[in-house]
């Protein structure tokens, strides 16, 4: 839940409106507020939908029948279908134009003596919101949460409620897939007369040592009740095991319609820390009662840590350094679009940690509240980004037209929504903004640093600058915290030497670009290549950016340095650089996603993934590329390269070995741009290369670390496609209509080798206690659908993403057919608790 976001257990408006229909509800005087057991429902369900404009269709009355009926979170754009007119760089899906959403509902007669409101986690883009025909206000940025009390327009007269909602992104809007629509969660906030303030609670922990922590909490409590009152504010703070661990209490008196602000601490004895590797949470729980009557509860999670940030050590947590492994991520969720799905998110996250990321960017714009959750219970460490733009544009109808009016509030928003999450250490106010080559671009990025510093004084604040000379002589790095410096790895020795004092880092890195299982021989650096895939001996990057290696070794040679983030963690709708870069060329079409992921579009780790693994993880790791399946290449040299945390590889071709090479000591020649040498050759340590004549059969790498055995990885040359197997995420889901099983689809052969450039398509048929919710398998250049039962392999595998039914408990029976391969079973089971 967001910083200060209510709980959400047990309290359903659902069940409420069932004991409580529209007829039988009185109008009479409401009875004294008492609070339910949660303070904010979802208020997701039950929406109507219209793709386009509706000429009055904020009024009440207005004839909605034809409507489409659905559930949020919603993204109109990504279900197509994919048109090269409406833009490659934001993936070709239909994202700007009008839409609307409507619902109807009434609320329980013990909810009119409260004060309700709506919250929007972000709707894209330029939202309207009205209520019974009032207009609530509106709000440009699509990224951004906001609220609005409903409480003096509702009818509790008997009659029904309606909100509208019209959103009308725009195009040109976005360098990349915004989605469309009410995107993210919308929650229904029923508090007290007298409550605590919407993000009304501000926890921080001034001291931290192993006896004691001293938590400082902040919490705004608005008297709404048209007198003054009088109440006891109760602060208690409990432990993961639920466990109460500091209590106070003060009695309050606030008059009519004002605010009062309560700052109290609190002593935690042996405090748990909140750390990357165990990430333990607790909980301030602000009670507001009047007499024995509960009038509010407000939760905010938190955790107990220490940050620090250092010229000499780089970022300190908890007192020990820590190399930020950073990863860089689009908000969307692959072929579920921008529709936020807590599960997708984890999933993502938990894909990024098996390659030891520890640091996720939110690039470049404030994320879902889940994001945030997500990584506090992981134990990531968050760069919470706000703007992609300031006041200068990046693209015609950018968020710069919307900045005067509305950046600071979009700022102080991000950062009051959020400031309660232990994971994130830095705000950043910018990515690559057009400001740093202007010479007074320093008053803005002094202007946003000091916002963020009004809000938040415990963090650092950053920004990503990519026109390094620039954002330094125009003195923008200098008014930040901490300059952060985009693909300046050529840079570093120069930075560090003018400027001794500043602590710095590569807030966005390498861009290295590659499809899942595409090998191109030779090794060599092409723009890009006529198949519309990328060759993924990950040496092909544009012209600004790198192979990861230059990144990696530039990071050893600076340990001052903070880290890295690289771009990107995950393959993202639009922008599939190199493609669509000028001039246009229509060959192009249809690369419509991203290639700078270290993992596909799918889910699925392409090989660079293992390349940052053998440097970010300790346990022992082997990995080889490519397959093994060069019919035709006979007795040719095909290069396999290893990527390894051991001490030294074997390979062995049918057992036959090829030689034992140390890690590092003959470094690899890979090619790189002339930002990065001028013969265009750099040389790898992160790389063991051996030519191997090819002959089918098992190609075998073994790791060794002082002289033993421990890790391998094989390829073996795949006979025909035979069968197809499916192998769930997870075989058990919630049957809530949201969790979702995501399932891999490999074709292999008949003895169970992937058959690593199959592309036979599926079919599939999902019956029972689920649905298809989509389908993909990380292609970055096809057009088929992501809303469909069939799919084609790609290089052996796709994806299909099944979703559990609201209530609906049972087993969900999954099947996949294609011609020739037969058909392939298997069972996911969604349950209620
Ligand atoms: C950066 C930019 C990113 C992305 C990336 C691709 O300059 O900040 O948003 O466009 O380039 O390499």
């Amino acid at each position: 839940m967001p910083a200060g976001g209510a709980g959400r257990v047990g309290w359903s408006l659902m069940g409420l409106l069932a004991v409580v229909p529209v007829t039988t509800r009185c109008a009479a005087t409401p009875a004294a507020f008492e609070m339910g057991d949660a303070r904010r429902v979802g208020f997701n369900e039950g929406w109507l939908f219209r793709g386009s404009e509706a000429e009055g269709a904020e009024r009440p009355d207005f004839a909605d029948q034809a409507w489409r009926a659905l559930n949020l979170p919603h993204d109109w754009a990504i279900e197509g279908p994919f048109d090269r007119q409406l833009g490659p760089s934001t993936g070709a899906l239909p994202y700007f134009g009008v839409g609307w959403y409507r619902k109807h509902f009434s609320l329980p007669a013990s909810a009119q003596a409260g004060i309700t409101s709506i919250e929007f986690d972000g709707a894209m883009a330029n939202s309207r919101v009205w209520l019974n025909g009032q207009e609530l206000g509106s709000r440009p940025y699509g990224y951004s949460s906001f609220a609005f009390d409903l409480t003096s327009h509702l009818r509790w007269d008997g009659s029904e409620n309606v909100l509208a909602v019209r959103l009308a992104p725009e195009e040109g809007s976005s360098r990349w897939y915004p989605g469309a629509g009410i995107y993210r969660n919308v929650w229904l906030d029923i508090a007290g007369p007298v409550h605590v303030a919407h993000w009304g609670t501000y926890v921080t922990t001034p001291t931290v040592s192993d006896e004691t922590a001293h938590v400082a909490i902040q919490t705004r409590v608005e008297n709404s009740s048209g007198a003054a009152a009088s109440v006891t504010c109760e602060t208690v703070i409990m432990d993961a095991e639920d466990q109460e661990v500091a209590r106070t209490s003060s009695v309050e008196t606030i008059s009519v319609g004002a605010a009062k602000t309560l700052d109290v601490r609190l002593d935690l004895a042996q405090p748990r820390r909140w750390d990357v590797a165990q990430p333990y949470l607790y909980r301030v729980v602000t009670s507001l009662r009047d007499g024995a009557r509960l009038l509010d509860r407000y939760v905010t999670p938190f955790g107990v840590r220490t940050i620090a940030f250092d010229e000499a050590q780089g970022f300190l947590l908890n007192g020990k350094k820590l190399k930020l492994q950073g990863v860089c991520m689009h908000h969307d969720l692959g072929a579920l679009g921008a529709a936020v799905n807590r599960r997708a998110i984890e999933r993502q996250l938990e894909i990024l940690r098996g390659m030891g990321v520890n640091a996720v960017r939110t690039s470049h714009n404030p994320p879902a509240p889940e994001l945030l959750e997500l990584c506090d219970q992981l134990g990531l460490l968050v760069m919470d980004e706000a703007f992609d733009m300031w006041r200068r544009l990046k693209v015609p109808n950018g968020y710069g037209r919307y900045f005067d009016q509305w950046g600071e509030t979009d700022l102080r928003d991000m950062i009051r929504r959020d400031r309660n999450h232990p994971s994130i250490v830095l705000w950043s106010i910018g990515n690559e903004v057009p400001e740093q080559s202007d010479p007074n671009g320093w008053v803005l990025a002094r202007r946003l640093t000091d916002i963020c510093h009004e809000e938040d004084p415990t963090r650092a604040v950053t920004a990503a600058f990519n026109q390094v000379a620039d954002a330094i002589r125009n003195g923008l790095a200098a008014q930040v915290d901490i300059p952060g410096f985009n693909y300046a790895a050529p840079d570093y020795q120069q930075i560090l030497h003018d400027h001794p004092d500043w602590i710095t880092f590569g807030s966005e890195t390498s861009s290295c670009v590659s499809s899942r299982g595409v090998y191109h021989l030779p090794i060599e650096k092409y723009q890009k290549h006529e198949s519309l895939q990328l060759t993924s001996y990950d040496v092909i990057a544009p012209d600004w950016a790198y192979a990861p290696d230059v990144e990696l070794a530039a990071q050893e040679r600076f340990p001052q340095l903070l880290g890295e983030f690289v771009w990107t963690g995950f393959d993202y709708l639009g922008e599939p650089t190199p493609y669509w870069m000028a001039p246009v060329d229509e060959r192009d079409w249809p690369a419509r996603s991203s290639y700078f992921g270290t993992v596909d579009l799918a889910g699925f780790p392409k090989d660079r993934y293992y390349l940052y693994k053998s440097v970010w993880t300790r346990e022992p790791m082997v990995h080889i590329l490519p397959h093994w399946n060069w019919a035709g290449h006979e007795g040719q040299p095909i290069p396999v390269v290893a990527y390894t945390n051991a001490d030294e590889v074997e390979l062995f071709l049918n057992d036959r070995s090829l030689g034992r090479k140390r890690r590092g000591a003959e470094p690899m020649e890979i090619p790189v741009g002339p930002n990065v040498s001028a013969d265009g050759r750099f040389l790898t340590k992160y790389r063991l290369l051996w030519q191997v004549p090819y002959g089918s059969g098992v190609l075998r790498a073994v790791a060794f670390t002082n002289g033993a055995p421990v890790a391998s990885d094989e390829r073996r040359t795949a006979g025909l496609p035979a069968r197809i197997r499916l192998i769930p995420d997870r075989t058990k889901i919630h049957a809530d209509g949201v969790d979702l099983s995501f399932i891999t689809v490999r074709i292999e052969d008949k003895d169970g080798n992937l058959h690593p450039t199959a592309d036979n398509l599926v079919r599939f048929a999902v019956e029972g206690a689920g649905r298809v919710a989509a389908v993909d398998n990380g292609s970055p250049a096809t057009i088929e659908p992501f809303q469909a039962s069939q799919r084609k392999a790609f290089n052996g595998l796709c994806l299909l993403i099944v979703r559990s039914v609201s209530g609906n408990g049972g087993n969900i029976a999954v099947s996949a057919t294609s011609d020739g391969l037969g058909t392939a079973q298997t069972t996911v089971v969604a349950t209620s608790n």
